[in-house]
């Protein structure tokens, strides 16, 4: 019944993830100074690091990604600011059972700079998604998302902020309600088994 998570960098959603109790198994990232890391090791969770740049095509780096994973044999892969492009034979290969968080209400602003585009574009309302992972980036099917204002005068930074406090909040619901058994999906909509509310609106900061 574990989970593997797979980071890039500073790890605040992994480490959401343990603090709500939740089975991390091991926690693989492909940049070796990446300070999620020590967190989970400090927490006594296995790391790894599979860096992209020991391979000489993403294919390779991704079989190489796969056979880490193996190894623990988890019910779920969590990608918690994992900034890796998968190929379609990884994410085939875990179907239904590999998640993301992305710092926007999908399907608006996929990719990068989320929350400088978001207030370029001037939304009143931004937020988090968590998702099944699809072959397309930053696409598939949305299991919660968690909406904020936008407020004048708010800065890329502060409203990253406002948006990572959501996040801490909805990646483990989602990762309860998938080890729960409760998640289902039925063209390409995601229901939770019992009606949980899968829309959080918060305006704390
Ligand atoms: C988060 O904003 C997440 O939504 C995005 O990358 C960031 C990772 O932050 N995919 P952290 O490493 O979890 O602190």
């Amino acid at each position: 019944m574990s989970v593997v998570v797979l980071i890039s960098g500073r790890g605040s959603n992994m480490q959401a993830l343990m603090e709500a109790g939740l089975p991390v198994s091991a926690v693989i990232s492909n940049r070796g100074n990446a300070a999620g890391l020590e967190i989970a090791a400090k927490r006594g969770v296995a790391t790894k690091t599979v860096s992209h740049k020991d391979y000489p095509t993403r294919e390779a780096f991704d079989a190489a990604l796969a056979a880490e994973i193996d190894r623990h044999s988890p019910k779920l892969v969590a990608l918690a600011g994992f900034m890796r492009i998968l190929t379609p034979a990884f994410v085939s290969r875990h179907a239904g059972r590999l998640m993301n968080i992305h710092p926007s209400l999908l399907p608006a602003f996929p990719g990068l700079d989320t929350h400088e585009r978001a207030l370029a574009a001037g939304v009143k309302v931004h937020g988090c998604s968590v998702h099944f992972v699809g072959e397309q980036l930053d696409h598939g099917p949305i299991i919660i998302q968690a909406a904020v204002p936008v407020r004048p005068g708010d800065t890329p930074d502060r409203l990253a902020a406002r948006v990572l406090r959501q996040e801490h909040v909805v990646y483990p619901r989602a990762v309860r309600w998938f080890l729960e058994g409760r998640l289902v999906i039925r063209d390409g909509v995601v229901n939770v088994k019992g009606n949980d509310a899968q829309l959080v609106y918060s305006d704390r900061d």
